[in-house]
Protein backbone atom coordinates (compact mmCIF):
# COMPACT_ATOMS: atom_id res chain seq x y z
CA UNK A 1 0.00 0.00 0.00
CA UNK A 2 1.11 3.47 -1.19
CA UNK A 3 1.70 5.45 2.27
CA UNK A 4 -0.59 8.69 2.68
CA UNK A 5 1.88 11.72 4.70
CA UNK A 6 -0.84 14.48 5.68
CA UNK A 7 0.11 17.55 7.26
CA UNK A 8 -1.95 19.06 9.54
CA UNK A 9 -1.60 22.86 9.96
CA UNK A 10 -4.21 23.35 12.59
CA UNK A 11 -4.79 27.30 13.72
CA UNK A 12 -1.39 27.79 11.67
CA UNK A 13 -0.83 29.78 8.75
CA UNK A 14 -1.76 32.91 7.07
CA UNK A 15 -0.78 34.32 3.34
CA UNK A 16 2.86 34.01 3.26
CA UNK A 17 2.44 30.25 3.99
CA UNK A 18 1.38 29.35 1.14
CA UNK A 19 5.43 29.64 0.17
CA UNK A 20 5.63 26.43 1.84
CA UNK A 21 2.65 25.03 -0.04
CA UNK A 22 4.22 26.47 -3.09
CA UNK A 23 8.02 24.97 -2.13
CA UNK A 24 6.30 21.33 -1.41
CA UNK A 25 4.48 20.99 -4.61
CA UNK A 26 7.77 21.93 -6.29
CA UNK A 27 9.79 19.29 -4.80
CA UNK A 28 6.57 16.99 -5.05
CA UNK A 29 6.63 17.67 -8.50
CA UNK A 30 10.19 17.06 -9.65
CA UNK A 31 11.44 14.43 -7.07
CA UNK A 32 9.03 11.55 -7.76
CA UNK A 33 8.13 11.01 -3.84
CA UNK A 34 7.49 7.80 -2.29
CA UNK A 35 4.50 8.52 -0.62
CA UNK A 36 1.17 10.83 -1.27
CA UNK A 37 0.84 14.40 0.00
CA UNK A 38 -2.01 15.87 1.54
CA UNK A 39 -1.40 19.31 3.85
CA UNK A 40 -4.85 20.33 5.30
CA UNK A 41 -4.10 24.46 6.60
CA UNK A 42 -6.93 26.56 7.67
CA UNK A 43 -9.66 27.14 6.21
CA UNK A 44 -8.89 30.58 5.04
CA UNK A 45 -5.81 29.50 2.73
CA UNK A 46 -7.64 25.74 1.15
CA UNK A 47 -8.55 27.38 -1.77
CA UNK A 48 -5.70 29.42 -2.36
CA UNK A 49 -3.68 26.76 -1.41
CA UNK A 50 -5.76 24.22 -3.99
CA UNK A 51 -3.99 26.92 -6.70
CA UNK A 52 -0.58 26.94 -5.95
CA UNK A 53 -0.90 23.20 -5.50
CA UNK A 54 -2.05 23.07 -8.90
CA UNK A 55 -2.35 19.08 -8.26
CA UNK A 56 0.92 18.46 -7.58
CA UNK A 57 0.12 17.97 -3.80
CA UNK A 58 -3.62 17.66 -2.39
CA UNK A 59 -5.52 19.94 -0.15
CA UNK A 60 -7.88 19.04 2.49
CA UNK A 61 -9.69 20.81 4.97
CA UNK A 62 -9.62 20.01 9.10
CA UNK A 63 -13.07 19.48 9.84
CA UNK A 64 -16.54 19.85 8.10
CA UNK A 65 -20.26 19.86 9.34
CA UNK A 66 -22.51 16.88 8.54
CA UNK A 67 -24.96 18.87 6.95
CA UNK A 68 -24.87 20.28 3.34
CA UNK A 69 -25.45 24.08 4.38
CA UNK A 70 -27.67 25.64 6.67
CA UNK A 71 -27.64 27.98 9.68
CA UNK A 72 -24.53 26.73 11.49
CA UNK A 73 -22.51 30.19 11.95
CA UNK A 74 -18.81 29.67 12.03
CA UNK A 75 -18.93 25.72 10.48
CA UNK A 76 -17.96 25.00 6.85
CA UNK A 77 -19.36 21.87 4.51
CA UNK A 78 -17.77 19.06 3.35
CA UNK A 79 -19.67 20.55 -0.45
CA UNK A 80 -18.29 24.04 0.38
CA UNK A 81 -14.30 22.12 0.89
CA UNK A 82 -14.77 20.34 -2.55
CA UNK A 83 -15.60 23.37 -4.27
CA UNK A 84 -12.65 25.16 -2.93
CA UNK A 85 -10.51 22.07 -4.36
CA UNK A 86 -10.51 20.25 -1.21
CA UNK A 87 -9.91 16.83 -2.12
CA UNK A 88 -10.03 15.42 1.67
CA UNK A 89 -10.80 16.40 5.31
CA UNK A 90 -9.68 15.24 8.28
CA UNK A 91 -12.99 14.39 11.10
CA UNK A 92 -12.54 13.91 14.81
CA UNK A 93 -9.35 15.25 15.51
CA UNK A 94 -8.68 15.05 19.11
CA UNK A 95 -9.07 18.46 19.88
CA UNK A 96 -12.39 18.64 18.36
CA UNK A 97 -13.45 16.25 20.28
CA UNK A 98 -12.20 17.42 23.46
CA UNK A 99 -12.48 21.54 23.03
CA UNK A 100 -15.67 21.18 20.76
CA UNK A 101 -17.13 17.65 22.42
CA UNK A 102 -17.70 15.96 19.42
CA UNK A 103 -18.64 12.19 19.96
CA UNK A 104 -17.90 9.28 17.74
CA UNK A 105 -21.33 9.80 16.24
CA UNK A 106 -21.24 12.93 15.37
CA UNK A 107 -18.18 12.33 14.02
CA UNK A 108 -19.17 8.83 11.70
CA UNK A 109 -21.97 11.78 10.35
CA UNK A 110 -18.83 14.21 9.26
CA UNK A 111 -17.38 11.32 7.55
CA UNK A 112 -20.43 10.28 5.49
CA UNK A 113 -20.43 14.24 4.85
CA UNK A 114 -17.08 13.73 3.16
CA UNK A 115 -18.13 11.02 1.00
CA UNK A 116 -21.02 12.74 -0.05
CA UNK A 117 -18.98 15.56 -1.06
CA UNK A 118 -16.61 13.32 -3.09
CA UNK A 119 -13.81 13.98 -0.18
CA UNK A 120 -11.55 11.50 1.67
CA UNK A 121 -12.08 11.39 5.21
CA UNK A 122 -9.64 11.10 7.60
CA UNK A 123 -10.80 9.94 10.81
CA UNK A 124 -8.72 10.51 13.86
CA UNK A 125 -8.96 8.57 17.12
CA UNK A 126 -6.77 7.58 19.58
CA UNK A 127 -6.85 7.13 23.89
CA UNK A 128 -5.41 9.77 26.51
CA UNK A 129 -2.63 9.19 28.75
CA UNK A 130 -5.04 8.18 31.60
CA UNK A 131 -6.59 5.66 29.63
CA UNK A 132 -3.27 4.22 28.25
CA UNK A 133 -2.17 4.21 32.39
CA UNK A 134 -5.65 2.44 32.82
CA UNK A 135 -4.48 -0.11 30.28
CA UNK A 136 -7.97 0.63 28.84
CA UNK A 137 -6.12 2.22 25.01
CA UNK A 138 -7.31 -1.36 23.39
CA UNK A 139 -10.80 -0.94 24.31
CA UNK A 140 -10.99 2.65 23.52
CA UNK A 141 -9.60 2.45 20.63
CA UNK A 142 -11.52 -0.35 19.35
CA UNK A 143 -14.91 1.78 20.50
CA UNK A 144 -13.94 4.62 18.26
CA UNK A 145 -13.19 2.24 15.77
CA UNK A 146 -16.83 0.75 15.93
CA UNK A 147 -18.36 4.21 16.06
CA UNK A 148 -16.70 7.04 14.52
CA UNK A 149 -15.94 4.88 11.40
CA UNK A 150 -19.15 4.08 9.36
CA UNK A 151 -19.12 0.20 8.19
CA UNK A 152 -19.07 0.66 5.06
CA UNK A 153 -15.67 3.02 4.51
CA UNK A 154 -13.47 1.37 1.74
CA UNK A 155 -9.76 2.43 1.35
CA UNK A 156 -10.49 4.80 -1.64
CA UNK A 157 -12.58 7.03 0.68
CA UNK A 158 -11.35 6.84 4.10
CA UNK A 159 -7.98 6.56 6.02
CA UNK A 160 -7.67 6.44 9.88
CA UNK A 161 -5.73 8.48 11.47
CA UNK A 162 -4.44 6.44 15.35
CA UNK A 163 -3.10 9.40 17.37
CA UNK A 164 -2.50 8.92 20.84
CA UNK A 165 -3.37 12.12 22.63
CA UNK A 166 -0.71 12.16 24.95
CA UNK A 167 2.02 12.10 21.68
CA UNK A 168 0.43 14.98 20.06
CA UNK A 169 2.63 17.93 20.28
CA UNK A 170 4.51 16.52 22.89
CA UNK A 171 7.34 15.26 21.77
CA UNK A 172 6.85 11.73 23.40
CA UNK A 173 5.58 8.90 20.80
CA UNK A 174 4.82 5.05 21.42
CA UNK A 175 6.76 2.37 21.64
CA UNK A 176 7.72 1.03 18.35
CA UNK A 177 5.72 -1.97 19.49
CA UNK A 178 3.21 -0.19 21.25
CA UNK A 179 2.62 1.21 17.43
CA UNK A 180 2.60 -1.99 15.78
CA UNK A 181 0.85 -3.50 18.15
CA UNK A 182 -2.65 -1.11 17.84
CA UNK A 183 -2.23 -0.33 14.41
CA UNK A 184 -2.74 -4.31 14.37
CA UNK A 185 -5.76 -4.06 16.46
CA UNK A 186 -7.13 -1.47 14.65
CA UNK A 187 -6.87 -3.27 11.40
CA UNK A 188 -8.77 -6.37 13.38
CA UNK A 189 -11.43 -3.39 14.73
CA UNK A 190 -11.46 -2.29 11.60
CA UNK A 191 -12.93 -6.46 10.23
CA UNK A 192 -12.62 -7.53 6.61
CA UNK A 193 -14.29 -5.37 4.46
CA UNK A 194 -12.77 -2.14 6.25
CA UNK A 195 -9.27 -3.62 5.99
CA UNK A 196 -8.08 -1.62 3.36
CA UNK A 197 -7.84 1.20 4.77
CA UNK A 198 -4.93 3.45 5.58
CA UNK A 199 -4.09 3.68 9.29
CA UNK A 200 -2.06 6.57 9.49
CA UNK A 201 0.11 6.88 12.60
CA UNK A 202 0.09 10.60 14.46
CA UNK A 203 1.61 12.54 17.72
CA UNK A 204 5.43 14.14 17.39
CA UNK A 205 6.17 12.95 14.05
CA UNK A 206 9.52 14.80 13.26
CA UNK A 207 12.17 14.49 10.34
CA UNK A 208 14.16 12.47 13.33
CA UNK A 209 11.91 10.14 14.22
CA UNK A 210 9.68 9.47 10.88
CA UNK A 211 11.73 6.52 9.34
CA UNK A 212 11.37 4.61 12.41
CA UNK A 213 7.76 5.06 12.36
CA UNK A 214 6.81 4.62 8.84
CA UNK A 215 8.70 1.47 8.54
CA UNK A 216 6.61 -0.51 11.29
CA UNK A 217 4.38 -3.46 10.27
CA UNK A 218 0.86 -2.02 9.46
CA UNK A 219 2.11 2.15 9.10
CA UNK A 220 0.43 3.10 6.14
CA UNK A 221 1.51 6.48 6.32
CA UNK A 222 1.59 9.68 8.66
CA UNK A 223 -0.67 12.60 10.21
CA UNK A 224 1.82 15.20 11.03
CA UNK A 225 1.15 18.54 12.87
CA UNK A 226 4.06 21.07 14.09
CA UNK A 227 6.77 19.63 11.66
CA UNK A 228 4.08 20.09 8.70
CA UNK A 229 4.33 23.91 8.86
CA UNK A 230 7.82 24.14 7.00
CA UNK A 231 8.21 22.31 3.86
CA UNK A 232 11.87 21.31 4.56
CA UNK A 233 11.09 19.57 7.37
CA UNK A 234 8.13 18.09 5.73
CA UNK A 235 9.56 16.94 2.50
CA UNK A 236 12.01 15.02 5.24
CA UNK A 237 9.67 13.12 6.60
CA UNK A 238 7.73 12.11 3.26
CA UNK A 239 11.40 11.40 1.69
CA UNK A 240 11.80 8.45 4.04
CA UNK A 241 8.02 6.85 3.21
CA UNK A 242 8.07 3.17 2.73
CA UNK A 243 8.01 3.07 -0.59
CA UNK A 244 4.79 1.03 -2.11
CA UNK A 245 2.88 0.32 -5.18
P1 LIG B 1 2.15 16.99 16.29
O1 LIG B 1 2.81 16.34 15.11
O2 LIG B 1 2.44 18.46 16.40
O3 LIG B 1 2.39 16.22 17.55
O4 LIG B 1 0.56 16.94 16.01
C1 LIG B 1 -0.02 15.73 15.66
C2 LIG B 1 -1.41 15.96 15.25
O5 LIG B 1 -2.28 16.25 16.05
C3 LIG B 1 -1.72 15.88 13.81
O6 LIG B 1 -3.09 15.86 13.59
Amino acid sequence: MRQLIAGNWKMNGESASLAEVEALACWAASSAPPADILICPPHTLVARAVVIANGRIGIGGQDCHPDKSGAFTGDISAEMLQDAGASAVIVGHSERRQYHGETDALVASKARAAWRAGLVAVICLGETEDQRLAGQAFRIVADQVAASVPQDAIGMTTAIAYEPVWAIGTGRTPAAQDITEMHAHIRECLGSVRRQLRVLYGGSVKPDNARQILDLPNVDGALVGGASLRALDFQTIVSVARPGS
